[in-house]
């Protein structure tokens, strides 16, 4: 595999054969949808994985499971050159690129055919960031040393499958789920319009598309697919130029099939360029809010970028009923599922330069607290009860029990991230309209989570998975109980606030939700008695990690490959060694908790034994760094989190598309550790940790609603301006 060039604003691969890496890294999405990076005239390197998602839309695949839908491919191309398949083609000079700045991907190559006739092909996509529902692919064909025929065809064929893939990390499934029924054609001069339906809930999607180039055009239709051709002829020397514009819809937007019709006829009178250009106006606004500038080292402002544009693509804006999947819009892998990984791992970067992104994700969690709420009936719980894994329902899709039913945590993370929310942007309004409901329920849980033992006067919390989760099913994980004491807390500090700020939104809110006054008493005296154990300066993970049998962990592991692949679970979670940072996880979280002695403590005691089996590891690992002054260490980790994808550290990108928490770790190892922001009291604070390499740093954030710009420079104090 050769690797990627990666300069400030553009990624390049000349490596015609890497499909599968290609097509996770390239991945295009606005944020409504996505699809792999596929070469518009190739099949998918794997049938599954020629996809294309739909935020927000899921399918049950079994009994209260659901899988993230795989939609018509409107991707794809075809052409003949001279009467040739151009798929026979030997292909050279190859050069894909992603243009950072307005998710333009290209693909520029030479085919060789038998008789040695050459062309020149560019192929061009993207997603357009102006309006979400239009796409649009342009091809461009010089022949070089011939003149002859060009037989050119594409349109949309539902002829795709999805391969839910298993939660069991191990285990590859091969069962292919047909999603589509009722699909139904409709051929049009220079185009076509299929709507389908999915085969258990009946959601309905719809698309259309519309060809342009020099040629005669004709369509035809069959069950599954209608497909446009033109057949032109082509001459020596002069380039041919083609256009696809394409519209999606579902039934999330309304009538999804009127809707395409009516873009089909908008996208008659407009042209590639001209969408384009819109697309290219919206990412600009959204980078104006979101860059990061480094001076010094090009491969990392391409790779930052990177990690940013890819945030960005997954986000689904203006969309308050879905949130953003562990691998985005990029690969079906976990379901498409929304885990920790939004509130803990993402939300941050968008908190900090999108705040109304923020909210967005936090709604989703509100209009799913009424499944958070049966869920925990389901588990026999009072209150609510966020899922390890959610989708378009709150209820859990997580297959394996130790996981779905014991990493509990999430319902905390989800309680932080309103708080983290709210404190940066001091948007009450939110607090008052859904956040303390969702608080005040979601405390309501850990009341009945908690076990309290009469003979100590304190509250355990029995057979938990923290976030690392090679440590089994545990007890008084340090984690979980600290971010639910915190919970508890936050929750009887908002209800407060509610009762005296908005006193008759919070009568109704009683009302509604049958509150007590003593149950705030009740959640304080948790918060007070739960067990943390610790040994002197070190915070100690949970009950049992002590107990564990020590690892040389060098001898197992010699590269970033995860250990399960060589070590069975249960043995794993019988040694002293961990998955991905819980300890230190809090402290990243809550810096201002502990001091500096604890925070070393912890570092000198865990990282030697985390193995990093997450991507999730190291973008926090050199965010502690960072701010422990650890410059080697958080150097080393942030480039590990920084690259993960584009140099597949974890050798699974091909397979399992791009990892969206770690993009939101290396944003937040990179600015809040390297770039030294911080809230203190709230206040917004700058300090200069600037690595070696790298000259200057300029980023912009929001603060309480002002953006502020700031520019760090070697030995200098920060700048902060703020734009009023
Ligand atoms: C990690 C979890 C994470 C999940 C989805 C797992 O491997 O251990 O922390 O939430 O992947 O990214």
């Amino acid at each position: 595999m050769r690797e990627l060039r990666i300069t400030p604003w553009r990624i390049e691969s000349l490596d015609p054969d890497d499909r599968s890496f290609r097509e996770s890294i390239f991945s295009q999405g606005n944020g409504y949808m996505g699809t792999r990076g596929y070469r518009p005239d190739q099949r998918g390197a794997h049938p599954a994985w020629r996809s294309t998602f739909l935020a927000g839309f899921y399918e049950y695949v079994k009994p209260g499971i659901t899988d993230l839908v795989n939609h018509p491919d409107f991707s794809g191309i075809q052409f003949r050159l001279n009467g040739t398949d151009s798929e026979s083609h030997t292909v050279s000079d190859f050069l894909q690129t992603l243009d950072l700045r307005c998710g333009l991907v290209t693909w520029a190559y030479n085919l060789t055919d038998r008789a040695g006739n050459q062309t020149r092909v560019k192929q061009e996509k993207f997603l357009s960031m102006a309006d979400r529902h239009l796409a649009a692919i342009r091809v461009s064909l010089t022949p070089v040393n011939w003149s002859g025929t060009l037989e050119l065809s594409g349109g949309i064929d539902a002829r795709v499958e999805n391969l839910p893939v298993s939660d069991d990390q191990l285990t590859e499934n091969v069962e292919f789920v047909k999603m589509w029924s009722d699909v139904r054609t409709e051929p049009r001069p220079a185009g076509g319009q299929l709507t389908a339906q999915t085969r258990i809930s009946h959601r309905q999607i719809a698309q259309s598309y519309l060809f342009s180039g020099k040629g005669s055009l004709k369509t035809e239709a069959a069950d599954e697919w209608v497909t446009t051709t033109i057949n032109a002829r082509l001459s020596q020397g002069m380039t041919w130029v083609g256009e696809k514009r394409i519209a999606v819809a579902s039934f999330r937007d309304g009538d999804a099939g009127e809707i395409v019709k009516e873009k089909s006829e908008e996208l008659k009178d407009t042209t590639f360029d001209e969408l384009l250009t819109e697309s290219a106006l919206a990412w600009e606004k959204i980078w104006k809010q979101a860059d990061v500038q480094l001076i010094g080292n090009d491969e990392w402002q391409g790779a930052i970028r990177y990690n940013i544009f890819q945030l960005i693509q997954a986000m689904p804006y203006g969309d308050t009923h879905a949130s953003i999947g562990a691998r985005g819009l990029t690969h079906g892998r976990y379901k498409g599922c929304y885990f920790w990984d939004t509130e803990i791992f993402m939300l941050p970067f968008f908190a900090y330069t999108q705040p109304n992104a923020a909210k967005s994700l936090l709604q989703y969690r509100c209009h799913t607290l009424p499944d958070a709420v049966e869920s925990a009936k389901r588990f026999s719980a009072k209150g609510a009860r966020f899922s390890w894994m959610a989708s378009d329902t709150g209820f859990e899709q997580c297959g394996t029990w130790d996981t779905g039913c014991c990493e509990i945590h999430i319902t905390a993370d989800i309680a932080h991230a309103v708080r983290q929310y709210v404190e940066l942007t001091g948007d009450e309004a939110f607090l008052r309209d859904c956040g303390t409901e969702l608080l005040l329920q979601t405390a309501r849980y850990w009341v009945d989570r908690f076990n309290y033992v009469s003979a100590e006067d304190q509250y355990h919390l029995l057979f938990v998975k923290g976030p690392d989760e090679y440590c089994g099913v545990t007890c008084d994980d340090f984690y979980t109980v600290s971010m639910a004491r915190d919970h508890l807390e936050q929750a009887a500090a908002a209800i407060k606030w509610m009762e005296k700020t908005y006193p008759e939104d919070w009568t109704v809110l009683a009302e509604k939700t049958g509150f007590q006054p003593e149950e705030t008493e009740k959640w304080m005296d948790i918060a007070a008695k739960v067990v943390l154990r610790r040994r002197g300066e070190l915070w100690k993970q949970d009950a049992t990690f002590d107990l564990l049998e020590p690892l040389d962990i060098q001898a197992h592991k010699d590269d970033d490959a995860p250990l399960y692949h060589k070590i069975g679970f249960d043995r794993l979670q019988r040694y002293q060694v961990l998955k991905q940072p819980a300890v230190l996880m809090y402290m990243a979280l809550c810096p201002e908790k502990f001091s500096k002695v604890e925070v070393e403590a912890a570092w000198n005691y865990y990282e030697p034994k985390t193995l990093h089996d997450s991507t999730l590891s190291f973008g926090i690992h050199a965010l502690v760094a960072a701010r422990l002054g650890y410059e080697e260490k958080a150097v080393h980790y942030l480039e590990k989190s920084l690259f993960l994808d584009l140099k597949n550290v974890m050798k699974n990108t091909a397979g399992e598309g791009i990892h969206t928490a770690s993009l939101g770790a290396t944003w937040q190892a990179m600015v809040l550790g390297f770039g030294g922001l911080s809230i203190c009291n709230g206040v917004l604070n700058v300090e200069n940790r600037l690595p070696p390499g790298i000259e200057e740093m300029r980023y912009r954030v929001f603060h309480k609603g002002i953006p502020h710009r700031i520019t760090i420079r070697k030995n200098q104090k920060p700048e902060i301006f703020v734009e009023i």
